[in-house]
């Protein structure tokens, strides 16, 4: 498949080498530009692009950015990316730690609604629930007993499937876990978040995950601080 990753950092590259492992034909962008992908390149096979190259005739686009650099991407970059194109958001919000307030999502938004607003395009949520450390060495074939599942939430079904179907490919399996109105289940906080659950325990702790957001993952008039030390 044509895979194009926007965000190149911990998840994007963690993404890069397995999506090359199972064989796809991945396109990789930052901000600073191609010439800074060389290494990553160098190691995957991927090829590094500018960001619009990096969605421009892609059939899955993940971005991979920290939430408060989303509003820097391009206004229009997904203005003409076909109904069809799957775009995976991993975006989770730390506002005390490293992207500050983001009225968007303060107010009660899911965090993945509030990316759909501002790059006026529908996303899949997936990826944002396992630490990017782990996707490469916790990878298994389909059926291993100690497999990971993610959890995989939309409002395209097609969308979801081709997901999913690509989350299988690369190690993993992959749970629906709703519409994206209900994405609160799989946030920072949420009970499988972080915890590399298998299948029925993902789905557990998307049962019982909570609509309220913790004040841990809200921001504060000093935010952000550091993940050393959180404002
Ligand atoms: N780290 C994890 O374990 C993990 C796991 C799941 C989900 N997530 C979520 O995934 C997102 C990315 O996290 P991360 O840890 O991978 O971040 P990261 O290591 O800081 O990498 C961020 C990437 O985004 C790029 N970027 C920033 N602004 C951009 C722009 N306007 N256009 C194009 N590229 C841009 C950066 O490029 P430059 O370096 O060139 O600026 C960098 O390649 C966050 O929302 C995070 O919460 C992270």
């Amino acid at each position: 498949m044509k895979i194009g990753i926007v965000g190149a950092g911990n998840i994007g590259s963690a993404l890069t080498r397995l999506f090359r492992t199972a064989g796809h034909e991945v396109t990789i962008a930052n901000s600073r530009g191609p010439e800074s992908l060389a290494e990553l390149s160098a190691e995957t096979g991927a090829r590094p692009a500018s960001i619009e190259d990096a969605v421009h005739g892609q059939e899955v686009v993940v971005v991979a950015v920290p939430a408060n650099r989303i509003p820097t991407l391009p206004r229009e970059l997904f203005a003409s990316t076909p109904a069809d194109v799957v775009v995976i958001d991993t975006t989770n919000y730390y506002p005390r730690q490293r992207d500050g307030r983001l009225e968007g999502i303060e107010d009660g938004r899911p965090e993945s609604e509030w990316v759909e607003r501002r790059l006026g395009r529908a996303v899949i949520k997936a990826f944002n629930t396992i630490e990017a450390t782990h996707l490469q060495p916790g990878a298994r074939p389909a059926g291993a007993a100690d497999r990971i599942a993610l959890a995989v939430a939309g409002d395209d079904t097609r969308a979801k499937s081709k997901a999913m179907a690509l989350i299988d490919g690369i190690g993993f399996d992959a749970v629906d876990a709703g519409a994206i109105a209900e994405s609160w289940r799989q946030q920072p906080g949420s009970p499988g978040y972080l915890k590399d659950f298998d299948v029925e325990g993902v789905r557990r702790a998307l049962a019982e995950a909570n609509p309220e957001r913790q004040p841990e993952w809200r921001a504060t008039p000093n935010s952000p601080g550091t993940y050393e030390s959180p404002a």
